[in-house]
This record gives structure tokens, sequence and C-alpha cells, in this order.
């Protein structure tokens, strides 16, 4: 383990990938990092941030700046969240509970996989006073999600995340090899534990039949805002909008389901343009930078969410680590901020990014 202090050596994101590299087995390293077949759109969730180019203002008086916003009338102290991922274990002995602890102490939202490795009552008792929505995979059985949506809500959960671009799952090579499959399903997709209502959701049970007819169900068993990741055109963010849902995460599940689609900070600009300001559009994919985050807020995004970067901060050391990168990441967004004239998230926009060279 490193010392922490002043002569701690993480200083950005991707050091702690590097010393996730270091320190986690082979198979779990290759679960994280993995994209599908090719990983052309995994690379380039990252080199699509780096192609986009900013235009800064000065003498604006940048003395305060206040990173603060809302997602769905909720308060964050800034626009970077935790993205769904699952198995927090497989890194952390704690895995989820250290997750929740970590986004609770740094007032942002963290989105709870269906996959968690801990039981979401752990994770509401461990953060209880955190901001948390829940991400749904459907299941084939409707009144199983009935009975996991009921119980989402009656722990607090203020968000529903359904993924729409995983209704097979992607062709993560690595895994295959590594038989990854067999070996979760073994070690971490443990029985419930007792008191839980239903029983715990295996890899495999993810609807294939799901349309856009069906959300009217999904609106009329739960109050929750409904909230669709891994929308990535027009066509669909259309869609979303006519079928009355409160959000979109505009995302490619970080490269790990189609590859060769659109990187997600390149999918943002249609997506925007197409919701016309009904409901709030999120981001996902390939954030590792302050700059990453003013450039997807400037192009219209509410918030961005983390999937990657938050594993690796549990992998170096559970709930700190966490707080590290959270903290790493709001640090390198607020200096992003005053470099560029913004005092306030309201002021960030599309005029701060060089369009002849998009
Ligand atoms: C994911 N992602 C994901 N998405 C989801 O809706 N449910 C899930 O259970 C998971 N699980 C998962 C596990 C791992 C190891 C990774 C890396 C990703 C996708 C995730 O929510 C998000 O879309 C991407 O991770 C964002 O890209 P970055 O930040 O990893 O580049």
């Amino acid at each position: 383990m490193l010392e922490s202090g002043p002569e701690m050596s993480l200083v950005c994101l991707t050091d702690f990938q590097a010393h996730a590299r270091e320190h986690l087995s082979k198979s779990t390293r290759d679960f994280i990092e993995g994209g599908a077949d090719d990983s052309v759109t995994r690379d380039d969730n990252i080199a699509a941030f780096k192609r986009i180019r900013l235009r800064p203002r000065y003498l604006r008086d940048v003395s305060e700046v206040d990173t603060r916003t809302t997602i769905q009338g909720d308060e964050i102290s800034a626009p970077i969240c935790i993205a769904p991922t699952g198995f927090h274990c497989l890194v952390w002995p704690d895995g989820e509970m250290s997750t929740a602890r970590a986004a609770q102490a740094a007032g942002i939202c963290y989105i709870t996989s269906t996959f968690a490795s801990c039981s979401l009552e752990d994770i509401v008792i461990a953060a209880p006073e955190g901001l948390r929505w829940f991400q749904l995979y459907v299941h084939p059985d409707l009144q199983l999600n009935k009975q996991l949506i009921q119980r989402v809500e009656s722990l607090g959960f203020k968000a529903l995340v359904i993924t729409l671009d995983a209704p097979v799952c992607g062709n993560r090579r690595h895994d295959i090899r590594n038989q990854l499959r067999r070996n979760l399903t073994l070690t971490d997709l443990q029985s419930p534990k007792k008191g839980n209502s239903i029983p715990y959701f295996q890899m495999t049970p993810i609807s294939t039949s799901l349309c856009w007819n069906d959300l009217s169900w999904f609106q009329s068993i739960t109050r929750l805002p409904i909230i669709l990741k891994g929308i990535l055109t027009k066509e669909d963010a259309e869609l979303a909008v006519k079928h009355n849902v409160q959000g979109i995460i505009v995302s490619n599940h970080g490269g790990r389901q189609l590859d060769e689609v659109l990187a997600s900070i390149d999918a943002l600009t249609e997506v925007v343009a197409a919701v016309k300001g009904k409901i709030e559009v999120y981001l996902d994919g390939g954030v590792r930078t302050g700059n990453d985050v003013l450039k997807a807020l400037a192009l219209g995004a509410r918030c961005i969410f983390l999937g990657r970067p938050i594993l690796w901060g549990l992998a170096y050391k559970g709930e700190h680590g966490v707080k590290e990168v959270l903290n790493i990441l709001t640090n390198e967004f607020h200096t992003s901020m005053a470099l560029t004239g913004c005092r306030s998230v309201a002021e960030i926009n599309r005029n701060l990014i060089q369009f002849s060279r998009l």
C-alpha cells in the first residue's frame, strides 16, 4: 500500500489506474479494464475528449468558483457522480458499502448496480444520508422487477436507471479467456441474506425482449423518475422524451457492449439537440480529468458519471481511495472552471468549445 499524505504519489486518475493494474489479480484487472471485441470504442471514449479544444475567457474574477449543481432536483457538490458497476467486492472486501460511504462524504450521487455484491439494505445502512439511484438490468420475469423496484423505492433510492445497451452481453475476450463468468457466479453472487424478499439475480437473466412500449409498465409501478442509460442517437433520444422519462445517460457502457459505436462525448451533441432541454442529459465514458468534465458540461451534459476510476480508487484504499479519486477530479474541475472563467456551472456553455476543430 502506498502512503497517503504530502508525499503521496497518486495525483491524477490515471495514477490510480496504474496502481490498480499492478495490484489486482489478472482476471479482476481484465474484467475492469476490458472493452468489447477490439476495444475501439473503449479507447475512443478517452481519445475523443482529447480532440476537443477549449476557448478560455479571462478577467472574470474567479476568486470564488462554485462547482455545485443539481440532478433531478437534488443538490450535488460537483457534477461528478458514480456510474453503476458490478461486483465491488472483487476489489475491496466490503465493496459497495465503501463506495456508498465515499459518495455520501463527497456529496455526490452513487448509482448502485443490479450486480452489486453487497445487499441493497447493507449499502443503505452504510451511507443512509447519501444520494443514491438504482440501476436496473430488466429481468425477463416482470414480477421480479416489480419486487426489486418496490424494495429500492422503499429503501430511499431516488431514481431508477434502466440500462438499455445490454440486451445481450458484449464479447469481452479477456473475460471469456479467464472464464470470469463462472468464477463470479461461484464466488461473488451469493445467495440472499435471510430477510431479503427476492432471490439474488444471476448474471444471465437480462430481458432480450424489452421494448419502448414496456416503459409505461415501469411508470405504472413506481413513482421514481426513470433515467435511460445507454442512448447514443437522436432517434432514441426523441423516443425517450416521447415516452416521458426524466433523463438520459449518454453512454456506450465504457465500450463493453457494442464496439465501434461513437465515443460518448461525440454522441452527446446529437442527443442534447434532440431533447431540446425537456429532460436532463448526463454522460459517462472516458471521463478522466477536470477538463473532460468541463467539456461534457459545455456540450450539454448536466453531470458526468465515473465507471472504472471508482474501481481503481476502491482497489487502492476502499472508501478512502474512492474519496481521493472524487476529490482529485473535483479539484481539477475547479481549476478548469477558474482557468476558463467560469464561476458557476451555469456559466459553462458551448462557447468554451472550439468547434472548428471538432
Ligand atoms: C460497468 N458498467 C455497468 N453498467 C451498468 O449499467 N450496470 C453494470 O452493472 C455495469 N457494470 C460495469 C462493470 C465494470 C467493471 C465496468 C468498467 C463498467 C458500465 C458503467 O456504468 C459505465 O457506463 C462505464 O464504466 C463508463 O465508462 P468509464 O468511466 O469506465 O470509462
